[in-house]
Order: structure tokens, then sequence, then C-alpha cells
């Protein structure tokens, strides 16, 4: 894990950041990052963006950080090597910490199959307000429904390092809520997730 510290260089850091318990009055919540990670095709995103739904539709600030959606802009430099998986984390780990000292529920989305990756994502956000939510769905499952026809294209070789075909996945070993997407309806996983929230965080 590769986290370069700025103690050795000339950077300040404000003090005290005190303005936590204005946001939280503010906003009526405590802001957290449920860390979605699982296979393309498990329901990463479809829960995620139907999360996000329920919690501002009942009043509370949240945003979906979504793979597909970050490699677009600030990530669109980055492929799919381990190392590029690995920076990919990092910098979304990084706008996720940020959103959350801003106040916000964050959603993130993201494969993240090594735990090394996760582990670190962990430490940048904060162990307190992070959540790894594993979203089960086995390997044959997933490529049964293909929803993006990616799996087909790896297994015809055309794209390389595809997860789960050509590139690893690690499981998840104590993540902190877990859902097999192959059996659980989208709907029961974001009933369960936005009861889970609202007890914990709002
Ligand atoms: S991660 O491994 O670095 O966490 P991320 O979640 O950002 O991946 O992006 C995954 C998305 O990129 C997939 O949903 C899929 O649409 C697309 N994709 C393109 N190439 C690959 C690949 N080689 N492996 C996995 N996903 C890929």
């Amino acid at each position: 894990m590769h986290i370069s510290t700025p103690e050795t260089r000339e950077i300040t850091r404000h003090a005290i950041r005190g303005d936590r318990d204005v946001r939280r009055a503010l906003l009526h919540q405590r802001p957290a990052t449920l860390w979605l990670t699982g296979l393309s095709g498990a329901g990463k995103s479809t829960v995620a963006y139907a999360l996000e739904r329920c919690l501002l539709g009942e009043g509370h600030a949240s945003f979906v950080l979504d793979g597909d959606e970050i490699r677009r802009g600030l990530n669109r430099d980055l492929g799919f090597s381990p190392v590029d998986r690995s920076e990919n984390i990092r910098r979304s780990a990084e706008v996720a910490k940020l959103m959350n000292d801003s106040g916000i529920i964050v959603i993130a989305a993201f494969i993240s199959p090594y735990r090394e990756d996760r582990a670190m994502a962990r430490l940048l956000v904060g162990h307190d307000r992070f959540v790894e939510v594993f979203l089960a769905a086995d390997a044959i499952t997933c490529e049964q429904r293909d929803t993006k026809g990616l799996y087909a294209k790896a297994r015809a070789g055309v794209i390389p390092e595809f997860t789960g075909i050509s590139a690893p996945y690690e499981v998840p070993t104590e993540p902190d809520l877990s859902f097999d997407t192959a059996v659980q309806s989208v709907d029961c996983v974001v009933t369960a997730l936005f009861d889970w929230v609202k007890s914990h965080y709002c």
C-alpha cells in the first residue's frame, strides 16, 4: 500500500476542522461512505443509484461515485492493470473522503478487486465512516447476465485483464455487509441498505 505522506513536503494543515458538528446539524445526518464492491454485473451501480434515490427522497444529501463515471473524467488516464486499479481506488477514496468531510453520504460503486486497495480506501476515508458492502453475485451469474456485453468480449480476447475472466477478484473476508445479488432482488438489497443507513447515520 503506497500512501505518500505530506510530512516531507511544505504542506500545512489547518489544525482544526471544527465545522463537523455544524454540518451534521445542518444536514441531519452523519456522513459515511458505503463502499460497494463486487464483480462487473453484480449490481453495484443499480443498487447505488437506487439507494441514492431513496436517501434523496427522504431529504438526505447523498451522492454516487461510480467507477464507470469516474473513469470518464478524473480517472480517464487510468486503465485496468493492478497499478492503475489501485490508483483508481486511491483517488476515488480521496474524493469520497472530501465528500464525507462536506457532510454527504457517499455510495461508491467500484469493482475494487484487491483487498489491499479496499483496505487503503478504508484508511483514507476513515475507519469510523467506511462501510464495506460486498455484492456477492457469483461469476457464473454475472457472466450469464453480461448486462454490458463485456464478458463476451473478454472471452473473445478483445478486453484484456477483465475481472473474473483474466484478472482476479479477491473476495472480501470480513465485509461489514454482504448480499448475494444472484438470489436477492435489487429492491430487497436497497431496502436493507436504506434501513441500515438510516439507523446508523441519519
Ligand atoms: S476497478 O477494478 O478499478 O475498481 P471500476 O469499478 O473503476 O474498476 O470500473 C469497472 C468498469 O469498467 C466495469 O463495470 C466495466 O464497465 C469497465 N471495464 C472495462 N474494462 C474492464 C476490465 N478489464 N475489467 C473490469 N472492468 C472493465
